[in-house]
């Protein structure tokens, strides 16, 4: 294949990208690499509650429906990329719930008129929504947030129930980080799948972000793991992939990253039911990953120049 929309039509893998949405509007060069190279794509930030609803009740389509119609002009899928988060939430929300202004019961009518609102607003125009993200913390636990305090563990069948509701073609899924390896983090999802599985609540979907970092061993068990999900009938998606390294860059870590990237790539490729391969930014250009981790970076597969790194001609290689 020579480039990711031809190794995407091979693999049958929708191969994707999170998509910066300044960039998307002011850079030429950054927008036709985005709509050559993929056939899916995730928001970054567009669609998440403080990018939609900044202030209550006054709602911001603008940037998330420059993507969504992007993404149609370019024959390119769409992740829904959040509903349900801990991070990222409007001010009036987390302030109305810290002061006792917005109470439980109004919390989950907030939340019901959310996920109705903007799974309502990109019907049939999204293939799958995170409608769940990072819903289980690092030690195995569920996540202290205030769905979990405010309204107790049923608010993530009552998420699913409504999206589908808004939605019923879109994929439901449950998305979280160092879900490739973290074996706390494995067992809680996957009670929490079986028990909605029992409960008929309708999810479709194991999001696997894929955040890794060449200074870590590559979790070796992530095909292994995959299939744990899949074989409760669930389809899987590599959501948010990126590679970080502590800088500086050297052959010798591009080498390693590449390795990374091409074997998450296979473990999708492997297993029947991963259907998509999404990349969290394919330029070092626009990545989180200097923002968020000290000193690390370079964990994309283009450089800032746009010019292909060795893991974007590794992954051309991925059968
Ligand atoms: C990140 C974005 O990339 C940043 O631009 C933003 O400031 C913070 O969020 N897991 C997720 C993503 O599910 O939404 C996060 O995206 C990265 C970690």
């Amino acid at each position: 294949p020579g480039d990711l929309r031809e190794l995407s039509q091979k693999l049958r893998i929708h191969m994707g990208s999170a998509v910066d949405v300044t960039a998307l509007a002011g850079e030429a060069d950054y927008r036709a690499v985005l709509n050559r190279e993929f056939t899916h794509i995730t928001a970054e930030n567009a669609m998440k509650w403080e990018s939609v609803e900044p202030q209550r009740g006054v709602y911001t389509w603008d940037d998330a429906d420059a993507i969504v119609r992007n993404a149609q002009r370019n024959r390119q899928n769409v992740r829904g990329h959040t509903l349900l988060w801990h991070n990222q939430l409007p001010a009036w929300l987390t302030e109305g719930v810290a002061d006792g202004s917005i109470d439980a019961k109004e919390l989950r009518k907030i939340l019901r008129e959310h996920i109705l609102t903007e799974v309502g607003r990109y019907r049939g125009k999204v293939r799958a929504w995170d409608v769940v993200n990072e819903v289980v913390d690092d030690d195995g636990a569920m996540r202290q947030s205030i769905w979990l305090t405010k309204l107790g563990p049923g608010y993530i069948a009552d998420a699913f129930r409504w999206a589908h509701q808004a939605d019923p073609h879109a994929k439901l899924y449950i998305n979280d980080y160092n879900l490739e390896w973290n074996t706390a983090k494995i067992d809680t999802t996957l009670g929490i799948v079986k028990d909605l599985k029992a409960k008929r609540v309708p999810i479709h979907g194991i999001g696997f972000q894929g955040h890794l970092g060449i200074q870590y061993d590559y979790p070796g068990d992530f095909p292994s793991v995959m299939r744990t999900f899949t074989d409760l009938g669930l389809e899987a998606a590599i959501t948010e992939a990126d590679v970080r390294m502590v800088l500086p860059v050297t052959p010798e870590k591009l080498a390693t990253q590449a390795d990374y990237y091409t074997r998450m790539l296979s473990t999708c490729a492997g297993n029947p039911r991963c259907v998509e391969f999404t990349v969290w930014g394919y330029t070092d250009r626009h990545s989180w990953v200097p923002g968020f981790f000290d000193g690390e970076g370079a964990a994309c597969i283009l450089d800032e120049n746009l010019a292909a790194k060795p893991a974007y001609r590794a992954l051309l290689g991925v059968r």
